[in-house]
């Protein structure tokens, strides 16, 4: 097990060279602190948002994080979010890179996908008792470790940035900034979250292309609200979703 110590902050990294997914391993896991972390240097069943395959190759950033989050679960989406923000701004502070948010989970570079998360959560009554936040950063490969229908939608750090980032330094901002995240979280901070969100998104004030349980639709995001929720316009009914409601978003740049 590695441990981290930064700035006082104490995080036990356990490390596996292969896993199926670190989300199934951080399952077994009891009675384990918080900030428990399982990284991978390669998954063989990475697993995305909805069921969909997540490729794992040598090189990119496989973890998940162990919370106890004990809040209500119409709050899902802002811890969501949260995550998605330490991912992006770690991103930027190792490169200098501008990511984007796309919500309600995933993290942009140049209109492509470089990093998403996935939490899966004990939910008791109405509180989140545990959850477990997988992340996944395409960091220090080609796209031509990707299967071949991702290469256009996804680009990796390596591609963006031109040279290969270090991995230990961008884990390390990617803890700090989620539990500095986490910690406005658990004290029902979430307007300072969503503000810090909606400067790292481009998404809002643009038209999307929402792929939804009905089919595809297009409307014009209007806003988040307090709880990570969307607020749309289409066909001049405004309606609020939440991060089940949409599998996937593509935004129209005008
Ligand atoms: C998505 O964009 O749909 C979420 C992707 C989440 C991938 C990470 S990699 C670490 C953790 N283990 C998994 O199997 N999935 C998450």
């Amino acid at each position: 097990m590695l441990r981290i110590d930064v700035a006082a902050m104490d995080f036990r990294i356990i490390i596996y060279d292969l896993v199926d997914s670190t989300l199934d391993v951080a399952r077994k896991l009891k009675n384990v602190e918080e900030f428990t972390i399982i990284l991978a240097k390669r998954q063989s069943k990475g697993r995305g948002r909805f069921n969909r395959e997540w490729a794992s190759p040598l090189g990119g950033l496989w973890f998940t994080t162990i919370l106890y989050p004990q809040r209500p679960a119409y709050t899902y989406s802002v811890l969501s979010l949260l995550t998605s923000l330490s991912v992006s701004k770690a991103i930027e502070k190792v490169t200098g890179l501008k990511p984007s948010i796309r919500w309600p989970n995933d993290v942009y570079l140049n209109n492509k996908k470089t990093a998403g998360v996935l939490i899966e959560s004990e939910i008791s009554g109405d509180i989140i008792e545990k959850s477990l936040v997988g992340i996944g950063v395409n960091v220090n490969f080609r796209l031509e470790a990707l299967p071949m229908e991702l290469r256009d939608k996804a680009t990796t750090l390596l591609e963006e940035y031109g040279e290969p980032v270090d991995e230990h330094s961008l884990l390390t901002d990617i803890l700090i900034f989620l539990r500095e995240y986490y910690g406005k979280y658990k004290r029902g901070q979430h307007n300072d979250i969503i503000a810090d969100v909606k400067k790292a998104t481009d998404f809002i004030g643009n038209y999307a292309l929402l792929d939804v349980k009905s089919g595809k639709i297009k409307a014009f995001i209007k806003d988040l609200d307090t709880y990570g929720n969307i607020i749309i316009e289409s066909d001049g009914i405004v309606s609020t979703l939440t991060p089940n409601d949409v599998e996937r978003m593509e935004v129209i740049k005008i």
